[in-house]
């Protein structure tokens, strides 16, 4: 053991989901020490108890296991459990937590973002609930992290992570485990596999998931091809590269764009999924079909009955404030609970301990269940095989059959990347400056109901968190949402959310680009998105 002596970096501040910086600033001298010692100084439950470790595989994930491995024996943590080869989804580390009842789980990952030596590296702390460090412990962290003086780290080998095994640093024990097994098995327990495996065995049915050479390659070969009989080859890019393949793990329609070309015209695929870099996040595609991730909260939430793992009962459903009011709806029709929290998961993990709700969402391509405390890319990819199972329906048809019962809620995404964060701060605060004047106005010929920078008050530890992102909601319940990315690595990027509800099934068919082009109009024009930012037109569309 030794204690090495440091000095502290000034950017260690965790963001949406933990600390995102370039690999090599990851790589600076002290930088992951520092930062992985505030974590066990600002949560010390961790010694003397079980730590969950991996990561998404991404370019310098094995090292950081080794470092993290060596600090903990240091720093008194008892027994750490590895997936082998470092590798964990982020749902799976929140599974073991719980299963296991460790102590936390350290995950390795910066979920969509580019890998490599070049792209990004992240590093994340779940606590003993399974779920994302609330925003009191990474504060604490970001605190130490800003007074930080020495580390502690033992003086070791690196401990072979490529076998399954018990290994052992000082007295820490270490369990390399089957990074599959036990998440296998939890799916197994919710969903019907025999009705799952019947329409994938059908000769009509096809399917294809794009695991983005990511973490939820070995993840889905198991489940979609060896437990559920689809054939070799239904996973695409199911190898987890350090670098993804040059290409962002990102399951949107921009990045997944070869998933999604197969899935047009009238031989397209009837369904097909992708997860992201942690296999968090998930994309649901079917024939000439693209559903919209809080589409997706909805119509599993209103269908959940048909669902063995949900049959019991379900009591609410959680969004974050940028996402669509689609659940919001299904909540008001069928009695459930309903919230709308910050972005981030962090937020949704006090509600699904008091049993408030069962299912949670993001617009963000997010959804996921009490099951973890984690979002869940492959748990909705199941979820939905299993609906169309039970149904008969296609994919489309769901979609349908739920606007007309519920209304549809279009809604796109503008995202602005790589914007000056000067000029980006300065938008935001402009706009915040004239929010009061707003009220009352009309734009496009609809009347500003409310315009608020959104606060949240948690109802579970009353904790509030202020400044979450400016909404300008109308009279006819369509809503413009403006905030900044709180998981960027370099300057800033602007998020711009647009939504309108329409109930007439006769106009729940339209193009939802031709029926958003007045909110875009109106939105540029409320922020002066060209001015401030010189853009004309933003980098990605969801
Ligand atoms: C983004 C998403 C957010 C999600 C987070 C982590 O954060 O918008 O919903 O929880 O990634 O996956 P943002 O960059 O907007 O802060
Ligand atoms: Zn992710």
């Amino acid at each position: 053991m030794k204690t090495v002596r440091t000095t502290p970096f000034d950017d260690q501040r965790p963001g949406t989901s933990g600390l995102r910086k370039k690999v090599a600033v990851f790589r600076k001298a002290h930088y992951l020490e520092n930062f992985v010692q505030s974590i066990f100084e600002a949560y010390p439950k961790l010694r003397g108890g079980t730590l969950v470790l991996g990561g998404d595989g991404r370019f310098h994930n094995r090292e950081a296991i080794q470092v993290i491995l060596r600090m903990a024996s240091a720093n008194g943590i008892s027994r750490v459990i590895v997936g082998r080869g470092g590798i964990l989804s982020t749902p799976a580390v929140s599974h073991l937590i719980r299963k296991y009842r460790t102590r936390g789980g350290i995950v390795l990952s910066a979920s969509h973002n580019p890998g490599g030596p070049d792209g990004d590296f992240g590093i994340k702390l779940n606590i003993d609930n399974g779920g994302p460090a609330p925003e009191q412990i990474t504060e604490a962290i970001f605190d130490f992290s800003k007074q930080i003086a020495e580390y502690r780290i033992a003086e070791t080998d690196d401990i072979d992570l490529d076998d399954i095994g018990d290994y052992e640093i000082n007295e820490m024990q270490i369990s390399v485990i089957d990074p599959v097994d036990d998440y296998a098995e939890l799916m197994g327990s919710l969903f019907d596999f025999d009705a799952i495996r019947g329409l994938i065995a059908k000769p009509d049915f096809s399917m294809a998931f794009d695991a983005m050479h990511a973490v939820t390659g070995p993840y889905a070969k198991r489940i979609f091809e060896e437990i559920l009989g689809a054939p070799e080859g239904t996973v695409m890019n199911g190898v987890p590269l350090e670098d993804f393949g040059g290409g962002h793990p990102d399951p949107n329609l921009v990045h997944a764009a070869t998933l999604v070309a197969r899935t047009k015209g009238d031989k397209g695929l009837d369904f097909a999924a992708a997860s992201d870099g942690d296999g968090d996040r998930n994309m649901i595609l079917g024939k000439n079909a693209f559903v919209t991730p809080s589409d997706s909260l909805a119509i599993l939430a209103a269908n959940a009955h048909l669902v063995p793992g949900y049959a019991g009962g379900v009591s609410g459903i959680a969004r974050s404030m940028p996402t669509s009011q689609a659940s919001d709806k299904v909540a008001e029709v069928l009695g459930l609970n309903a919230y709308e929290t910050p972005t981030g998961w962090k937020f949704f993990g006090n509600l699904m301990d008091a049993d408030l709700v069962t299912f949670c969402g993001e617009e963000s391509f997010g959804t996921s269940s009490s099951h973890v405390r984690e979002k869940d890319g492959l748990w909705a990819v199941l979820f939905w095989l299993n609906l169309l199972a039970a149904t008969g329906l296609s994919v489309q048809a769901i979609l349908d059959r739920h606007w007309e019962r519920f209304g549809r809620h279009y809604y796109t995404r503008y995202d602005y990347e790589e914007i000056d964060s000067e000029s980006a701060g300065g938008l935001m605060q402009d706009l915040e400056s004239r929010l009061a004047d707003l009220e009352g106005t009309s734009h496009g010929g609809m009347r500003v109901s409310m315009a608020d920078n959104f606060s949240y008050t948690d109802p579970v530890d009353h904790s509030t968190s202020s400044g979450q992102g400016i909404r300008v909601l109308f009279e006819n319940g369509s809503r413009i949402v403006f905030r900044l990315s709180g998981t960027g690595t370099s300057g800033a990027t602007l998020r711009v959310y647009m939504e309108t509800y329409e109930n007439d099934p006769q106009r729940q068919h339209r193009d939802t680009a031709e029926v958003m082009q007045p909110f875009v109009e109106i939105a540029s024009e409320l922020a002066g998105i060209e001015q401030r930012t010189g853009r004309t037109e933003p980098t990605v569309i969801t």
